[in-house]
């Protein structure tokens, strides 16, 4: 890219850090000095990219195939108050620098001609990416933006980098400052721990800083917590989301205020909300699985109610390895069990529609949950006796 119609455009943050590093990132952020919307259409217009503008915020996404990024206009910021979004303006890229969390984050790279491939570097980033260390840009930098504790300690865990010991020392003094941010943005801010690979790092070091504590007494990022993480990476399972299963381990221990009080503080999402209370709620169907003898299809109703999730998490808690078997086996194996026949099917074999319909499907479910039934075959054999048998 070049310099469009007048304006300078960047490649700029996370990226330029990766490139750096090495670490492939496809979350292209790119600057402009001018207006970003009119730009993307111009671009759009000159190729196979669709486009999409955000008009509040000035920025716009242009997407080809797997390939996006986002344009947005060089800004600078004043921050009037702690906690505050920020008064923003059109500025430079060394505003647009400036106004950035960390050096390692604050630097951009030339994607003009003339100029291509340049980094720009005005807060000393490529030397804190050879030093490993993670340095906000200046003293006011957490006041500013609160946020940034959360986010320095998730990039030092992430990278195995280490905070600079006089940013150190601003996380100590600003750790107060958590308090005047809203719940939504630290919400986002722990997502996107839960988001990272071993989401158990940042969560340690911001207990060890204090700013779990600040956030909320009832969040814990000890040992028990990382050695459960741990197990549960270790069996992956596609069909579950690692982000669920870490906020159900998060939430095993809270006792219900503290889950209230968590929800209602960090403002979570419903996704969220419904994953720490189905955590909360699952100890009532504990002691009914605890019961000997117990069959699969009797721990299939007892946790179909619950989230995978929540329930894959609760097997890594339980104290008995009976417990864990049978949580176990309903979150890898029963909750994908669904019988073959349909209601439909059911009616064309003779069954009329209503309430002895819905009790023959769950007999059916049962039996390949029970594995009486393992083929199709077997199903309507199984179905027939029971028309037979009179069950509708
Ligand atoms: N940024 C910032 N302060 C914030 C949030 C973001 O200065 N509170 C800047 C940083 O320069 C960051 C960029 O915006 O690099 C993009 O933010 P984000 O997408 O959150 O982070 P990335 O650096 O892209 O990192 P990640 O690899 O986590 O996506």
């Amino acid at each position: 890219m070049a310099n469009l119609w007048g304006m300078r455009v960047y490649l700029i943050g996370g990226v330029v850090r990766d490139l750096l590093l090495g670490y492939p990132n496809l979350d292209l952020d790119l600057v402009v000095e001018g207006r970003a919307i009119p730009l993307a259409r111009r671009l759009a217009e000159g190729g196979d990219w669709s486009l999409r503008t955000y008009p509040r915020f000035g920025t716009a996404k242009l997407r080809h195939g797997a390939l996006s990024f986002d344009l947005v206009t060089a800004r600078s910021e004043t921050y009037i108050c702690p906690g505050a979004l920020p008064i923003v303006e059109p500025g430079t890229i060394m505003d647009d620098l400036a106004r950035r969390d960390l050096s390692i984050n604050a630097m951009a790279v030339h994607l003009d001609q003339s100029s291509f491939g340049e980094v720009i570097d005005p807060h000393g980033g490529q030397n804190d990416l050879k030093e490993g260390l993670v340095r906000v840009l200046h003293p006011k930098s957490f006041v500013d933006d609160p946020t940034r504790l959360i986010r320095a300690i998730r990039y030092e865990q992430r990278l195995g980098f280490r905070l600079e010991q006089k940013t150190h020392d601003l996380l100590q003094r600003d750790l107060a400052q958590l308090n005047t941010v809203t719940g939504e943005r630290l919400w986002h801010e722990l997502e996107a721990i839960l988001d990272e690979s071993c989401p158990e790092l940042a969560l340690n070091r911001a207990d060890e800083l204090g700013i779990l504590k600040e956030i909320d007494p009832a969040l814990k990022g000890d040992s028990w917590l990382a050695e459960r993480f741990s197990q549960a990476r270790s069996t992956p399972d596609e069909s579950l989301s690692m982000r669920k299963i870490y906020l159900a381990l998060m939430a095993m221990r809270f006792v219900e205020e503290e889950a209230e009080r968590c929800i209602t503080k960090l403002k979570m999402p419903g996704w969220a909300a419904r994953t720490v209370w189905a955590t909360m709620r699952l100890e009532q169907a504990l002691s009914a699985l605890a019961e000997p003898d117990i069959r699969p299809s009797d721990i299939y109703h007892q946790l179909e109610r619950y989230i995978p999730e929540v329930v894959k998490a609760a097997a890594l808690v339980v104290p008995t390895t009976d417990l864990q078997q049978k949580l176990e086996l309903y979150a890898v194996r029963l909750r994908h069990i669904k019988p073959t026949l349909s209601g439909n099917d059911l009616q064309s074999m003779g069954a009329t529609p209503g309430r002895g319909l819905g009790r023959m499907l769950r007999i059916l479910h049962d039996a390949w949950l029970n594995q009486e039934v393992k083929t199709r075959e077997e199903e309507e054999t199984l179905a027939r006796s029971l028309l037979g048998g009179g069950v509708l």
